[in-house]
């Protein structure tokens, strides 16, 4: 999760609490076709068998749809679900009360799972297994450890970090789905969604415009909508267009290509502290004063993806996009 000194309306640190937004079902999720399908042949498969579905990770980009996906896994299962997160579990037995309290075919929803501990990791890849969990009883030289058999159930980790999880947890997962930021025209049919739910009238190009500057993310589009949202209010328009989505998001310095003031932090220190790179990653991080985790997780692979940046062998450096990006920026910035 980015410092909060980079978040901004288009940040990704603080949680959109409206629940009203979130899709309950495969069909509204928006988006992601490829990921939908193979969910709807893994759960239709567990429910025809009549059997708990195996273990789910979804990985990917924070605001994505990683925590919707498992509530829509439980609602489609017709299963109670339970939540924890990788940083909330902070000794083995936190974990172990959790196991054993399970009903059967519950599902297990564990966020940042590549945050657990360790020795919590080898209790859950055990009970994930076997579906048994070993409680120790006693303290000292009399302590002994009891086996106790769990219920089956299913796992839905999520995580930012695939690449951190070790081996034998990753084994565990009977399915591995890796969520991929959206396309503008995916993002624009989730917020007519989203504007449909909150009744926010707004034209299909300011939809698409929207789309565009949400960074490939829909948490970030249904923040923007709202503030939209608010300059239909506060300005009293019957239908927002683009230009209104434009002069709205100005205002909260939304940059026309989505990217956020972590970015932005980022592509400008790799040209003008780094002369363009190439630089590793903790130099990076040093100079942001950020943690290279939330660099390498939450900024770079969107910088990356749409080419802004890229990363060599000597370590990261700015495309000739990314300069032009910033040079455009800062003509804004100086220009009347
Ligand atoms: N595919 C989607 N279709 C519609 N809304 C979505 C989709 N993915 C995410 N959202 C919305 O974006 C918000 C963030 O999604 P979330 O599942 O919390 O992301 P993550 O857990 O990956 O950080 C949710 O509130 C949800 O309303
Ligand atoms: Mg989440």
């Amino acid at each position: 999760m980015p410092d909060d000194k980079f978040s901004s309306v288009t940040g990704a640190s603080s949680e959109l609490s409206d629940e009203k937004l979130r899709p309950h079902t495969l069909e509204s999720f928006v988006g992601q076709s490829e990921i939908k399908k193979q969910m709807h042949l893994f759960l239709n498969a567990a429910k025809k068998r009549k059997k708990t579905a195996d273990h789910i990770l979804l990985s990917g980009p924070p605001g994505l749809g990683k925590t919707t996906m498992a509530f829509i896994a439980s609602e489609e299962m017709q299963v109670p679900m339970r939540i924890t997160s990788g940083p909330a579990v902070q000794h083995p037995g936190d974990l172990a009360s959790i196991l054993s309290s399970l009903e059967e075919g519950e599902i297990l929803f564990i966020d940042e799972i590549h945050r657990l501990p360790k020795v919590a990791e080898e209790m859950l890849y055990i009970a994930m297994e076997d579906f048994r969990v070993d409680v120790m009883v006693g303290k000292g030289p009399g302590a002994a450890s009891i086996p106790l058999a769990l219920p089956h159930f299913t796992v839905v980790g999520a995580t930012t970090r695939e690449g951190m999880l070790p081996s034998p947890l990753m084994t565990r997962f009977g399915l591995s789905l890796r969520l991929d930021y959206y396309k503008p025209e995916e993002l624009a049919e989730l917020v007519k969604r989203s504007a449909g739910i909150l009744s926010i009238s707004i034209t299909e190009g300011a939809c698409m415009e929207l789309a565009r500057r949400s960074r490939g993310t829909p948490r970030i589009a249904n923040r923007l909508l709202k503030r939209v949202g608010d300059w239909v209010t506060v300005e009293n328009i019957k239908a927002a267009d683009e230009e209104d989505v434009k002069k709205a998001l100005e205002i909260y310095q939304v940059d026309p290509c989505g990217l956020d003031r972590l970015d932005i932090a980022l592509l400008s220190a790799l040209e003008l502290q780094f002369n363009g790179g190439p630089v590793g990653l903790k130099n990076l991080a040093a100079v942001l004063g950020e943690n290279a985790e939330t660099i390498e997780s939450v900024a770079e692979p969107y910088l990356i993806r749409e080419g802004f940046m890229a990363r060599t062998r000597k370590g990261r450096v700015i495309t000739p996009k990314g300069r032009r990006h910033l040079s455009v920026g800062r003509r804004d910035l100086f220009s009347d």
